[in-house]
């Protein structure tokens, strides 16, 4: 009884600390642009010539479900639109490091650095 409590408040610690990560990652690297509640209103917003996407409406905007794979796609510069002149810096190079699996929603699974990992675990908070 005593260890599945202490198990249960590790696992709960660990996804607050990875919360939090997240979060600090997301203000560091994103929040300039898209706004730190994600909406897109950055204080760089306003002299990009493409406004920031919503990062709140990613869910919404996908039928309810968080477009996961296109978003690891955008942030680690794989997706061929980065490189077509989108303002949308490419972090891939950046955010080196260890591999992560990230479970889809259909429970594909696909491979992304531990920040990328923990930025998108951020953005789904984010969701409206
Ligand atoms: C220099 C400004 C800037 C910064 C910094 C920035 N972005 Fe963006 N981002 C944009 C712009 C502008 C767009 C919309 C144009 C586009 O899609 O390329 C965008 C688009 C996106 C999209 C695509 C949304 C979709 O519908 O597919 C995602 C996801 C995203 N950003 C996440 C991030 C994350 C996470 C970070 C931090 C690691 C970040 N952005 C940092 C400017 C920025």
């Amino acid at each position: 009884m005593k260890t599945t409590l202490l198990i249960a408040a590790m696992a709960a610690a660990g996804a607050a600390q990875a919360e939090t990560a997240g979060a600090t990652l997301y203000a560091r690297h994103c929040a300039v642009c898209h706004g730190i509640d994600g909406a897109g209103s950055g204080p760089m917003a306003g002299v990009l010539v493409i406004k920031p996407a919503d990062l709140t409406a990613l869910a919404s905007s996908n039928g309810g479900i968080f477009p996961t794979a296109r978003v690891v796609a955008r942030i680690d510069g794989q997706e061929a639109l980065v490189s077509h002149g989108s303002p949308m810096p490419v972090y891939g190079p950046f955010f080196e490091g260890p591999k992560m699996r990230i479970i889809l929603e259909d429970g594909e699974q696909l491979r992304a650095s531990a920040p990328v990992a923990l930025l998108v675990e951020h953005l789904k908070q984010l969701q409206d």
